[in-house]
């Protein structure tokens, strides 16, 4: 059709993991784990569920852009509303990024297998995309850097990455940002941070700020609120003052807005979830170790398993989902041989790693990745 410009007709319509429900009418299941889009299994922030409920009287009035939230991000990190952003999600934050900066002759530079979100969101302008390899599953920041030309606009890094769950240090990136030129802007996305905060080898980009990185971060993985689309950023101001002439004006959502200032209050949880994860990491890794697979370390809330090809992902995927257990596939990411797994429940993960023994006793996953 003339009408749809063909950057747009070649993009894939974005695919969600299956819903417990479909997986549990589809193969007469009474028990399913969902561990495809990296959520909290413990569910909400019982301190956001209380204060999306304080909002509800208050529904027919539009929300206020962010502002409370930003106000409590400027003190909680010493810094001016200014330098501040909440939006939709880091992906409604990322979407105004991509409208506010790229021009059409302008390029996006990133890594194979970047976050799905993202590779949606910059193809969709229609700009050149290019990517450099991994480098044994992590950014190949070296690379990245020989790979800035005059066109490149945005470079986006996620810290800890999606889907491999590696992450880079402080050293790797100073060297690497000696070579971007003031006029690129770099994207670090930190959704996984709480998951990695603790690792001394981890750099908290909070700790070193330069005029054209924006930091993103998420409301939806540790905090247990993706359904609510709640994400924040940090940058400097000239930069966050373009983007909210940008940004949608009511966004984020008055309940999204509340629930998490109260989840930034909620130590406990926080401490909870760590725990549960650092748990479920450990157990996935060995145990689909044991089985011979090839798993790489992660610092975030899921692992990533390399298949010998990408038929006996897309088998074992099938195989699991009858089992109960929900992965994603990495296909569409750019990846056919990967599947990512997120950790759940205590009980989810073993229900996943038996899900796994049967599908190699089955001879389903016969061929190990050596
Ligand atoms: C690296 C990365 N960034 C951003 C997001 C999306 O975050 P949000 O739900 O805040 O849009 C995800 C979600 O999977 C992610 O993996």
């Amino acid at each position: 059709m003339p009408l749809v410009p063909p950057y747009i007709e070649s993009l894939r319509p974005y695919e969600a993991g299956r819903t417990i429900e479909s997986v549990r009418k589809k193969y007469g299941l009474i028990r399913v784990a969902k561990l495809a889009s990296n959520e909290n299994p413990l569910g909400p922030s019982p301190k956001a569920i209380e204060a999306i409920h304080h909002t509800f009287d208050e529904l027919h009035l539009y929300p206020n852009g962010g502002l409370d939230l930003r106000e409590v991000l400027a003190r909680q990190f010493d810094l001016k509303v200014d330098n501040v952003i909440a939006g939709s999600g880091s992906e409604g934050i990322m979407s105004s990024i991509i409208r506010t900066f790229l021009c059409d002759e302008d390029e996006v530079l990133t890594t194979e297998a970047a976050f799905i979100g993202f590779q949606v969101l910059a193809r969709s302008r229609g700009v050149k995309y290019r990517t450099v390899p991994y480098d044994q599953w992590h950014y190949d920041l070296p690379a990245l850097a020989s790979h800035i030309n005059q066109n490149t606009k945005i470079i986006y890094l996620a810290n800890p990455n999606n889907p491999t769950g590696t992450i880079f240090t402080k050293a790797q990136f100073d060297e690497f940002y000696r070579h971007v030129p003031e006029r690129v802007l770099i994207i670090l996305d930190e959704a996984y941070f709480e998951y990695a905060k603790d690792n001394p080898r981890y750099p908290d980009s909070m700790h070193y700020r330069y005029d054209n990185v924006i930091t993103l971060r998420t409301f939806s993985k540790i905090y247990g609120l993706a359904g609510a689309r709640i994400g924040y950023g940090f940058a400097h101001e000239e930069l966050i003052r373009n983007l909210l002439k940008v940004k949608l004006p009511f966004e984020p959502s008055s309940p999204a807005q509340a629930a998490g200032i109260a989840a930034l209050q909620d130590r406990e949880f926080l401490h909870r979830s760590l725990a549960l994860n650092a748990r479920g990491v450990r157990y996935l890794t060995e145990g689909l170790e044991e089985m011979g697979l090839t798993v790489v370390p992660s610092e975030a809330n899921f692992v990533m398993t390399v298949l010998p090809d990408g038929a006996e992902a897309a088998r074992v995927y099938e195989r699991l989902l009858s089992q109960g257990v929900v992965v994603r596939p990495l296909a569409a990411f750019g990846l056919p041989h990967c599947i990512r797994i997120s950790t759940g429940t205590d009980e989810d993960n073993r229900l996943c790693i038996e899900a796994w023994r049967n599908c190699y006793a089955a001879n389903v996953g016969a061929s190990k990745s050596s």
